[in-house]
């Protein structure tokens, strides 16, 4: 019995010896060795570890070594900026355990268990990265955003094994600046940027959306090119002018802002009329307005040449986007064309006025055959043409006198009924010239008339002038009643 006991002991001594080798290796003793004399193991092995290791007994075959594992499952941590995150890394059995944090292969830590916190500055150059008292978990305190990541916990032995975890911020979206090119003023033809600077996490989504004339309505690819942060809409036009929003969301939260964009463009001159009669020592008003741009400068010409605004012959009254040019012709040099341009420092434009003596016809037009125009003529007239010809027949011109109005005033309101001219029915392209003691004035517009198939009756034209009632000739008002007795 004294000799068994003794060899116990010998071969316990001698494995004591072998296991300290390798500090970070344990062996696991799965059998318990109820026949083993404690209090002999006691005395003997004074070594923490071999009291950990448990006895070599008479089963010293089934003995397994084996490696520490991680018993923590990778995890997906998410916190939010400031707030502390601890990552665990358990290992089992822990003690004596090695471990080392690493993060983007830069060391964290490597070391074993720790009765008190440590700090890990020396490793990261932070005063946020602890390991955890007892612990081998890292505990990151007022978390920032450049936290977020991996980061991997291994245990150092031969055979090593590590686990990752990844940090995930939470973050709400912040909108850090939201501004287009061209601070917003953006000439016709030029692009545009939008950009929108974004902070959150996780990153969050862009939406892009435009208030024009219908409406908020998302931005699509049709109207732009879209990057992480921004948008490029070519060759803007003035239909793209608006407001324009950046809305940018995760699952923390939202936010948005706007942007005011202005397509500017070189202005647009428009003139009252592009024709006008006067007469010698007859004052003309020619009229002038520029649409879209403000902030443009109005300038005169007549056959080209400037007109100077010190000029006793004219008086040029501009207010705002209109302007006037005021001219009283002495002699037939003093007709011509007058240009009206406008000009901003996108470029120029202009509409021209011909100043004529000769009669203008305006606003020719039809209801069903009945025809209107006006004229305008200081000087007296002298004839009035229609001309006409049926657009689906043989092309002819047709010309028909309309009788002249009475009385002598620079405009004339016209009305002339086909009905009263014997024409066939069918579909007629129409237009106008008048002469006055001058000349002829150009034709007007064409006007489409169709004309129905009806009785003809024989009746004369009638002509009229609108508030003019003593100028009216008896017939023309009795023959409408004697049609419309026919018709009865
Ligand atoms: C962590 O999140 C990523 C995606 O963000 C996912 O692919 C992965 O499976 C997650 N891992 C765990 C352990 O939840
Ligand atoms: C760590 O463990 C030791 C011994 O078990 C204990 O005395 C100490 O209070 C523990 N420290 C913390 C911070 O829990
Ligand atoms: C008006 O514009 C036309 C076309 O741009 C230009 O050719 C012409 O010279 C201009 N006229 C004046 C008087 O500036
Ligand atoms: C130009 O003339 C028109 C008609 O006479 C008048 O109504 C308008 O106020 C004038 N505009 C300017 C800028 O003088
Ligand atoms: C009459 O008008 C025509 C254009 O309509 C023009 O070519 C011609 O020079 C004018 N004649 C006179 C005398 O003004």
């Amino acid at each position: 019995m004294e000799l068994r006991r003794l060899s116990i002991c010998i071969a316990f001594f001698v494995f004591a010896c072998l296991s300290q080798g390798s500090e970070a290796r344990h062996s696991i003793e799965r059998r318990a060795a109820e026949d083993v004399n404690y209090d002999l193991l006691a005395d003997e092995a004074s070594d923490d570890e071999a009291q950990n290791d448990a006895d070599g007994g008479n089963d010293a075959d089934e003995e397994i070594e084996e490696d520490a594992v991680i018993t923590t499952n990778p995890t997906n941590y998410t916190v939010t900026v400031g707030k502390s995150v601890r990552l665990e890394c358990k290992a089992s059995p822990s003690e004596g355990v090695v471990v080392q944090w690493t993060r983007k292969n830069t060391k964290y830590f490597i070391g074993t268990l720790n009765e008190v916190e440590q700090n890990l500055k020396t490793y990261t150059g932070q005063d946020r990265f602890f390991i955890v008292a007892n612990s081998t978990d890292l505990l990151i305190k007022n978390v920032q955003p450049e936290d977020s990541g991996a980061y991997k916990c291994e245990i150092l032995q031969m055979n090593g094994v590590s686990i990752e975890h990844n940090v995930v911020l939470l973050e709400s979206p912040k909108i850090i600046r939201f501004f287009a090119s061209d601070n917003g003023h953006v000439p016709e033809g030029r692009d545009l940027l939008l950009t929108c600077e974004v902070s959150g996490s996780p990153p969050p989504q862009i939406l892009w959306s435009w208030e024009g004339n219908q409406g908020n309505q998302r931005l699509t690819e049709k109207d732009g090119e879209f990057t992480a942060n921004s948008v490029f809409i070519r060759n803007v036009k003035p239909e793209n002018s608006g407001k324009y929003y950046c809305y940018v969301l995760n699952n923390v939260g939202s936010s948005q802002a706007e942007v005011q964009v202005q397509v500017l463009r070189k202005p647009r001159v428009h003139v009252h009329r592009t024709i006008v009669n006067s007469d010698l020592n007859v004052e003309a008003v020619l009229e002038c307005s520029i649409h879209d741009e403000p902030a443009a400068h109005i300038r005169w010409y007549k056959d080209g040449r400037r007109i100077e605004d010190s000029s006793r012959q004219y008086s040029v009254s501009t207010h705002g986007q209109h302007s006037n040019l005021t001219v009283i012709p002495t002699s037939d040099l003093d007709f011509g064309t007058f240009t009206c341009e406008a000009e901003n420092n996108l470029g120029k434009h202009n509409r021209s006025i011909d100043l004529v003596q000769s009669p203008v016809v305006e606003d020719f037009g039809n209801d069903g055959p009945k025809l209107f125009w006006t004229i305008h003529s200081h000087q007296p007239l002298e004839e009035i043409e229609l001309q006409l010809r049926e657009i689906d027949g043989e092309g002819e011109w047709r010309t028909l006198r309309v009788p002249l109005p009475e009385g002598r005033r620079h405009e004339y309101s016209i009305v002339y009924s086909l009905e009263d001219a014997d024409i066939d029915a069918g579909k007629y392209e129409i237009t106008v010239k008048v002469k006055n003691e001058k000349n002829w004035s150009e034709h007007s517009n064409p006007a489409i008339v169709d004309i129905e198939a009806q009785p003809q009756y024989i009746r004369p034209a009638s002509v009229y002038l609108p508030g003019a009632g003593h100028s009216i000739r008896p017939h023309i008002v009795l023959i409408p009643l004697i049609y419309l007795l026919v018709r009865l």
